[in-house]
């Protein structure tokens, strides 16, 4: 088999046989169709398996090559087989896992349930601890790989009302970062993604409080600064150039830096506005 890290290929090789999870909607949906259209052949994996078969169905039609798989992400052993079936049905090693699957959770702390957070922590933190797990060994022992994890500018703004869904956004932030670094001597690429808002199907498929649900979708859906396809193109870009984080949104580079410079003010901030609002 020809190792393509030795190859002399003009397209970044880490693009040639991608895994995306949560690839049948929203941002997942757009990293497996932008893949396909710069050439790579992708494992739509999702524990909604009709809907990743509508994501493969266009890539093929549009004359890529694509094949769903059903995964849940929060369970180890249907992560480890998705990493052996993606390795079969590519005829080739994976290059490129997008460990993108999540799921939305909002609500006082008080108000969330010990089974809210193991949800939310399965899906958002040990799916992408799990995909990193059993992907990685592939990439070092073929001389290569990439990894996008998608976490949220969550996993900075600590925003009230969001504490579980915060912390999975923060490890998954923190062993991204740990990855950059630990894996750059093997040739594996890491980056990070942190939005804010993007128009998908998070807040509708996800478990928010009925009182401002529909709030927060149509926040969601009409006053995004951006689209999950133009997120997508620019995640692959900043990986191209091996950039650790990619931060989309003006709002999410605003929040970033205000965090990092005082960040003591910012909580200040944070707290005063939500006892007005809250
Ligand atoms: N939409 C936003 O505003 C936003 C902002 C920041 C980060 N994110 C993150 O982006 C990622 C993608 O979310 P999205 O906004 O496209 O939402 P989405 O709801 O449109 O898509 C999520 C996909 O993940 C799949 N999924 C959920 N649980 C799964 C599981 N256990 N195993 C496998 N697949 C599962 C769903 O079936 C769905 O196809 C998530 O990690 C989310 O936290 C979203």
């Amino acid at each position: 088999m020809v190792n393509i890290f030795n190859s002399r290929a003009k397209r970044p090789s880490h693009y040639a046989y991608a895994v995306v999870t949560g690839a049948a909607s929203g941002i997942g949906r757009s990293f497996a169709l932008e893949l396909a259209k710069r050439g790579s052949a992708v494992v739509c994996a999702d524990m909604n398996l009709p809907a990743a078969e509508e994501t493969a169905a266009q890539i093929i039609e549009s004359g890529g090559n694509a094949y769903p798989v059903h995964c849940d992400v929060g369970e180890a052993t249907q992560v480890e087989q998705l990493a052996h079936q993606s390795e079969s049905l590519l005829g080739h090693p994976v290059t490129l896992v997008i460990n993108n699957a999540g799921v939305g959770l909002g609500g006082k702390f008080d108000e969330l349930t010990l089974e809210d957070w193991k949800w939310c922590m399965d899906v958002n933190l040990w799916g992408v601890i799990h995909g990193c797990h059993y992907f990685v060994p592939g990439f070092k022992q073929q001389g290569g790989g990439a990894i996008i994890n998608v976490a949220s500018a969550a996993s900075f703004t600590a925003a009230p009302e969001m504490s579980a869904y915060n912390v999975t956004k923060a490890g998954v932030r923190a062993l991204s970062e740990t990855l950059y670094a630990e894996l750059r001597k093997d040739n594996i690429r890491v980056n990070v993604l942190c939005p804010t808002l993007v128009p998908t199907n998070i807040i509708k498929d996800g478990r928010i409080p009925a009182r401002y649900s529909k709030l927060a979708d149509n926040m969601l859906m009409n006053y995004a600064m951006t689209t999950s396809d133009a997120v997508a193109k620019l995640t692959l870009n900043r990986l191209d150039k091996g950039e650790l984080y990619t931060t989309p949104q003006v709002d999410a580079k605003l929040f970033w830096l205000m965090k990092r410079a005082a960040p003591n003010l910012y909580a200040d901030m944070l707290g005063l506005s939500y006892k007005f609002i809250g």
